[in-house]
C-alpha cells in the first residue's frame, strides 16, 4: 500500500491537467493497483459537451490498456469534493466492487471523505 499522502498528491497532479474549459471543474483522480502502482487521470472535456471523459475514467483506461485489471483504492480531487459519476461507478464496479473510493476537496484537500464501490453501486450490473 502506498501512502494516503502519495495517492492525494498523484491526483492533485492529475487535476493541474484536467482540460476543462467548459465547465472549469477540473478533477483528477490516482488510482492504486494492487502492486502499488497508481495510475491517475484528470478530466478532458470536448466541444460536442457529451463527449467529455471523466478524470476517473482517465485514470481507469489508462490502467486497464496497460494489462492492470486489480486494484486497491481511489482518490478523487475537485472543488468541493465530488463522488464519482454514475458512469465512472459502472465502469470501476467492471474491475471490483472492494475498491476503496476517498474523495477530497482539492481546496483543503485533508478534507477527506471515504467509502467502498460497493457503497456507491449497490446491485450493480452484471453480465
Ligand atoms: N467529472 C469528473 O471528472 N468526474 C466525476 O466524477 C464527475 C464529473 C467532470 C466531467 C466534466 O468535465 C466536469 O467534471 C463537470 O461535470
Amino acid at each position: 500500500m502506498v501512502p494516503l499522502e502519495q495517492l492525494l498528491h498523484a491526483a492533485l497532479e492529475a487535476q493541474k491537467k484536467a482540460y476543462a474549459p467548459y465547465s472549469q471543474f477540473a478533477v483528477g483522480a490516482a488510482l492504486e493497483d494492487e502492486q502499488g502502482r497508481v495510475w491517475s487521470g484528470a478530466n478532458v472535456e470536448c466541444a460536442s459537451y457529451g463527449l467529455t471523459i471523466c478524470a476517473e475514467r482517465v485514470a481507469l483506461v489508462g490502467a486497464v490498456a496497460q494489462g492492470v485489471r486489480r486494484f486497491r483504492r481511489l482518490v478523487v480531487v475537485s472543488p468541493g469534493g465530488c463522488w464519482p459519476c454514475g458512469a465512472c461507478r459502472q465502469l470501476l464496479a467492471e474491475f471490483g466492487a472492494d475498491l476503496v473510493v476517498i474523495v477530497a476537496d482539492s481546496r483543503q484537500p485533508h478534507f477527506q471523505q471515504q467509502t467502498t464501490l460497493h457503497e456507491l453501486l449497490p446491485r450493480q450490473f452484471r453480465l
